[in-house]
């Protein structure tokens, strides 16, 4: 077994008969070395005890927000940044559906609503709650913001029911998030650069040349990264997106800045070019606002390809260039001649003549060309952009381990 030493848990336990499994779950991490934080739910407690939990985990247990003095002694926020991963085991259809609505009304949802960190849940409830339909979208919504499920199993339930909706066996929640965090271990001696929105190229000090851009993929694939544990630095165009404050940002306007700070960060291990950088720059940019007496002829030149450069270098080039092909048409031909053209490893097309997709939108639907000599393709149908890059990161970790 693979040792957790250093690696900070907080249990999460819901109300339900399932509770007891967490006794064994908190065993297993216990064994393997891994420090424990437990926050128990109102309904949790008529199964399992602040003490027994304590006992087993050899760490503070949390009970309600406004009942205790846990308020004063510790807040939510740093109650979620002290864990490296938060597990809910069982997660009830009623915590469920409050993570699914944002509802912060006690301290287990409070804080895994203020968690930046990867958020397991394991399920147990019966068979029809588990199969209703509005159980499926809030796990529909949950996933798309990033939850991770492990389970439920199928079988017998204390209900006497048959079916779905069994919390999964101990071992099999261990496993799994002991796969995700000895990867993660590994990951942060990986060094990844991500560049994304749009650059402005002045004409004068107030007017400028840019490309429609949000920047909201490429800030969702830097922060996926930045989960998996790998060492992220963001290089971004203007956008009014936020992020961690844990992932390094640069944030610049032109070509030649976004230019500039991407050689200022190499090397790098993992490269993504999200950015839609603006093609041309003006020749001479006017120092003083130009007036608008006569008509405006400007002349343009063409900016640096930064994703080519980088690709074309020598002792420099990451191990794994990925593009982006922004298209109207043609999607896959001129996706596969900017792959080869410009030397990548992968590009990740999108069709930006869709309204549903692409741009401002929160969805999109991408095709992933590989550059091997077998011009492998995969298409990601139409999701979140949160979950299109985490299927693009699932995809980055495999090539990286
Ligand atoms: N790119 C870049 N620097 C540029 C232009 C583009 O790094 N000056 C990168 C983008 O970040 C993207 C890829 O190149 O990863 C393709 O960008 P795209 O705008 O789709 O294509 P262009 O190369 O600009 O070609 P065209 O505008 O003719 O389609």
């Amino acid at each position: 077994m693979k040792n957790l030493a250093n690696k900070k848990i907080l249990f999460v336990i819901c109300g339900g008969i399932a509770a007891y499994k967490s006794l064994e779950l908190i065993r297993l991490f216990r064994k393997n070395k891994a420090t424990i934080k437990t926050i128990l739910t109102k309904s949790a407690k008529k199964f399992v005890t602040p003490l027994s939990i304590a006992s087993l985990s050899q760490g503070k247990v949390y009970e309600d927000l406004f009942s205790t003095e846990n308020e004063l002694e510790m807040d939510h926020i740093s109650l979620s940044r002290w864990a490296d991963v938060i597990i809910v085991a069982p997660v009830t259809a009623n915590t469920i559906s409050k993570l699914a609505t944002g509802n912060a009304e006690d301290l287990a949802s409070t804080v895994i609503l203020a968690s930046n960190k990867q958020v397991y849940l394991a399920p147990a409830m019966n068979v029809r709650m588990w199969e209703h339909k509005s159980t499926k979208d809030n796990l529909k919504n949950l996933r798309s913001y990033g939850y991770k499920l492990i389970g439920p199993v199928t079988g017998d339930m204390a209900c006497g029911e048959y079916g779905d909706g069994k919390m999964s066996d101990p071992i099999d929640i261990f496993n799994e998030i002991q796969n995700f965090l000895t990867a993660r271990k590994k990951n942060k001696k990986i060094r990844a650069l991500v560049t994304a929105g749009p650059t402005n190229e002045y004409i004068d000090p107030v007017r400028f040349i840019s490309n429609k851009s949000s920047g909201k993929q490429g800030y969702e694939i830097a922060k996926s990264l930045h989960k998996r544990g790998f060492d992220t630095t963001l290089i971004s165009g203007p956008t009014n997106l936020d992020i961690d404050q844990e992932i390094k940002l640069i944030k610049v306007e032109t070509a030649d800045e976004m230019f500039k700070a991407t050689q200022q960060n190499l090397p790098t291990d993992i490269a993504v070019f999200s950015a839609a950088v603006s093609d041309f720059k003006i020749n001479i940019k006017s120092k003083d606002k130009i007036k608008k007496e006569e008509n405006l002829n400007i002349k343009l030149e063409k900016n640096i390809d930064i994703l080519n450069y980088i690709s074309n270098h020598n002792s420099m080039r990451p191990k794994l260039v990925i593009g982006f092909a922004a298209e109207t048409k043609n999607l896959n031909s001129n996706a596969i001649k900017k792959l080869k053209n410009k030397n990548c490893d992968w590009i990740v097309a999108n069709d930006v003549s869709k309204k549903n997709i692409g741009f401002d939108s929160d969805f999109n639907e991408v095709t992933i060309h590989y550059n091997d000599f077998k011009e492998k393709k995969e298409t990601l149908s139409y999701k979140k952009k949160s979950e299109i890059s985490e299927e693009i990161v699932d995809r980055i970790v495999t090539q990286m381990n």
